[in-house]
């Protein structure tokens, strides 16, 4: 009798066991067990050709196609989380999401509060206008309205440049919401990354011209801060450069950018 309680108890242990290293509660990186574990990662899709939503609404892009390789190596099943671009870093820190890949610039300053991986894409930034708005250099910007995404490096970048022109920064959420306003004049320039930016010239026939003032550190995949995934996501980029399957995903996602 003793013995079948004994086993008992280590059978329901096991299961207890088993059954916790696969809850993966707070969305980190669980416990190791043989089913496939959930990867979780945070994005704001409003930034194609990185993140954007297809017509059916599902998520795609350079950031998905990584995020979905990044996971397949690693034998995670990935879950995407659309959020605004101003919450990922709180996210991450929360450890609500195990990794965030959102054309993400690896800043000294995010650096305090994240991790980052090696940087995967390197862009710059440009200020967007309307096509017959003869607005070509940084002084043109003055008296103007300029919007730029909450919480991004070029929110920052206009704060620094406000101080050698005076123009007015409108910050918005949701970097879709930026070219309506430009489109429907509510602001006159939006600055943006270079490779949405180009994208948004094609096809939308705007006019545009290279911030000359900025080098932006690349993009990274973000982690919460003392992640143990980062030396293998790193490992798995570091395979996709050797390998070309990382110029791959650019050719697909960013050939016209380039
Ligand atoms: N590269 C810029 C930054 O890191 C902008 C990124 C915006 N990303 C997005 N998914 N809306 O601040």
């Amino acid at each position: 009798m003793k013995k079948t309680i004994l086993s008992l108890t280590l059978i329901l242990t096991l299961v207890v066991l088993a059954a916790c290293g696969q809850t993966n509660k707070d969305g980190a990186n669980g416990g190791k067990t043989t089913d496939k574990k959930v990867l979780t990662m945070a994005t704001s899709a409003d930034f194609a050709p990185f993140e954007s939503r297809d017509p059916s609404g599902k998520v795609e892009g350079f950031d998905i196609d990584l995020a979905n390789a990044i996971a397949k190596e690693l034998g995670y099943k990935l879950e995407i989380k659309d959020m605004k671009f101003d919450g990922l870093i709180g996210a991450l820190q929360a450890k609500r999401v195990d990794m965030v890949l959102a054309g993400m610039s690896a800043t000294e300053k995010r650096k305090k509060n994240v991790d980052f991986s090696t940087p995967y894409n390197h862009s710059g930034e440009m200020f967007l206008t309307l096509k017959d708005a003869n607005i070509k250099t940084l002084d043109d910007l003055k008296g103007k309205i300029v919007g730029v995404q909450l919480g991004t490096i070029q929110e920052e970048g206009a704060k620094t440049l406000q101080k050698q022109v005076d123009f007015t920064l409108k910050p918005l959420d949701n970097a879709t919401t930026l070219i309506q306003e430009l489109l429907s004049h509510r602001i006159q320039v939006a600055y943006l990354d270079k490779s949405v930016a180009t994208g948004y010239i094609k096809e939308q026939g705007l006019a545009g011209f290279d911030d000359p003032t900025t080098s932006s550190p690349g993009m990274a995949v973000a982690f919460p801060k003392g992640s143990d995934m980062i030396d293998d996501v790193n490992k798995v980029l570091k395979n996709m450069e050797d390998n070309g399957k990382l110029q791959e995903l650019k050719d697909k996602w960013l050939k016209d950018q380039q």
